[in-house]
């Protein structure tokens, strides 16, 4: 080989020798709860102090037109961590109770394991909400993270009896599920603490994030952190460094509480020396429980919240953080938290799963075109049928809505259209709005005085969308559906009586 062609050769080899020594990124996931559209300073929102999350947005990509999968909380949980649909993999309707029989299916395959099969160690702190199971054969542990620290379900799926706010005399406001085991804390799959204590719980968490990060960082470990809030869940919470310090009363308190938590966890990236490897990725799980009045959240100028198929219900804050590599801007495209999992196989080599995915990988958005793949969203129930399929399409700017329902996770506005009282409807033709002209899904478009032929076009669309996308859905077996079994309710003292109220130990760590 003459000398020139060898040099080549070299430089092509060393090329690529470098490439492949650039460390995957690590993963850092941060999903509120009950987090609505209009809840961020970034957001609009006049009263709330969000200054890291503020940072992150104006540091990052902040999306507009960002999807969760349900208006509910675990099959939301489920599409995010494995880019499928409730519906196929079982997580509906309505979520999981500590004592459910079910979970999300161990055949699953979770974003946590696609990263462990690239050698990436995992971790998960907070809200599960996917299943507990019979010797806890739902937790984390089973579904590949290799620590879990955290509550595996709702905070208020527990007698509120430790549930104080600050200080520690002031009673729970509403009522917490009575009759069940008190709210447990878990390590891996062992409950160190029930009841936990709330003023006490995010300071565990983000002390043992930001041990996992610098243990990761230190050992130069590609990671997988996902940090799953109870905040800004009712009933609201917070410790000491935190309550009172908000202008906009408990719901401030908690989300300022939280907002603190992503501060810890950037500036552990930070100190850790791995800011610039790292995809941080924030967003909620639906929209804000009205029915708690100035406790709950807020979805902005969107209509509607939690429980209903309005934009209030599943169109989320979202951000992706990435210093150097993601420019900061703000995109309008479409994106969804089934995407989430696509883009992460993406960005890290893993080999995609070999089942029916709903996601697409973003990558173009984030790092190139800033054109997202996504042409339209659906919309289910939290109580999805194959009977009556999704209960909305958004197709580009327009959405279509097939059937309404209130709920009640939504009441107490002055729009009726949210409330529980307010029954299925359906409606032929659907309802259409243009979400750009109106994002509040005000002026329904075939009531317009003329409806032209472009709308008739978009008509026609939104059916076939609608059915295409109904006539090939799955429905795996209803996970919720195999009911309850209150012996399967986490008890720290197995065999004591009379339960649940036995269920009690002292905290062991
Ligand atoms: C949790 O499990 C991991 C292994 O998956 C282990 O390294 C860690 O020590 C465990 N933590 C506790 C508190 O048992
Ligand atoms: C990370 O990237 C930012 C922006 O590109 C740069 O200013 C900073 O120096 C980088 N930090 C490290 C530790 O490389
Ligand atoms: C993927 O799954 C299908 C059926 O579930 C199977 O027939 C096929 O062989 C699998 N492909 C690979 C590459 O494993």
């Amino acid at each position: 080989m003459p000398a020139q062609g060898l040099l080549v050769l070299c430089q092509v080899v060393i090329l690529a020798l470098l490439s492949s020594a650039r460390q995957p990124p690590n993963i850092v996931l941060i999903f509120a709860d009950d987090l609505g559209f209009g809840d961020l300073a970034s957001y609009g929102h006049p009263s709330s102090t969000t200054p890291n999350l503020d940072k992150m947005a104006a540091g990052g990509l902040r999306f507009t037109d960002f999807y969760s999968s349900s208006p509910v909380c675990s099959p939301s949980r489920a599409a995010l961590l494995t880019g499928r649909y409730q519906t196929r993999s079982g997580v509906y309707p309505g979520v999981f109770y500590p004592g459910s029989r079910g979970g999300l299916p161990l055949a699953e395959v979770t974003v946590a394991e696609l990263l462990k099969g690239r050698g990436y160690t995992t971790a998960m702190v907070g809200k599960w909400h996917l299943g507990v199971g019979p010797n806890g054969m739902f937790l984390p542990t089973h579904q590949g993270f290799d620590h879990y620290l955290g509550v595996p379900y709702s905070h208020d799926q527990g007698p509120c009896r430790n549930l104080t706010c600050f200080p520690p005399s002031t009673p729970c406001f509403g009522n917490c599920d009575l009759g069940v085991v008190p709210v447990p804390l878990l390590w891996n799959q062992t409950i160190i603490e029930q009841p936990l204590s709330f003023p006490r719980l995010q300071p565990r968490y983000v002390a043992f994030a930001r041990d996992f990060i610098r243990a990761c960082a230190r050992h130069n470990q590609p990671f997988l952190l996902y940090y799953a809030s109870h905040h800004t869940h009712y009933p609201q919470f917070g410790s000491q460094e935190y309550v009172g310090r908000s202008p906009r009363g408990p719901f401030g308190d908690a989300l300022l509480e939280f907002d603190g938590a992503v501060g810890h966890i950037l500036q552990a990236l930070q100190e850790s020396g791995v800011e610039n490897d790292s995809l941080v990725f924030f967003t909620s799980d639906n929209g804000p429980e009205m029915m708690r009045m100035s406790r709950g959240g807020s979805s902005g100028h969107l209509k509607c919240g939690k429980g209903t198929t309005y934009e209030g219900g599943m169109r989320e804050p979202a951000v992706a953080y990435w210093p150097g590599r993601i420019a900061p801007g703000v995109t309008h495209e479409l994106a969804s938290t089934l995407d989430i999992l696509p883009t992460v196989a993406a960005l890290t080599g893993a080999p995609l799963p070999n089942v029916t995915l709903d996601g697409y990988d973003l990558s173009s958005l984030l790092f190139g075109s800033r054109k997202s793949p996504r042409q339209a969203v659906f919309y289910y129930p939290p109580a999805p049928s194959q009977l009556l399929g999704v209960f909305a399409v958004r197709y580009g700017k327009y959405k279509a809505h097939f059937f309404t329902q209130g709920a009640f996770h939504s009441d107490t506005t002055p729009d009726h259209d949210c409330h529980g009282t307010t029954p299925l409807m359906a409606h032929e033709p659907p309802l259409l709005f243009d979400l750009e002209s109106d994002p509040a899904e005000n002026y329904n478009l075939l009531q317009a005085e003329a409806v032209g032929p472009d709308v008739l076009a978009v008509l026609k669309e939104v059916w076939l969308q609608k059915a295409l996308f109904d006539r090939l859905m799955e429905f795996g077996e209803s996970q919720p559906g195999r009911g309850s079994d209150p012996s399967l309710e986490p008890c720290c003292s197995p065999r004591c009586s009379p339960k649940p109220s036995c269920c009690s130990c002292a905290s062991a760590s």
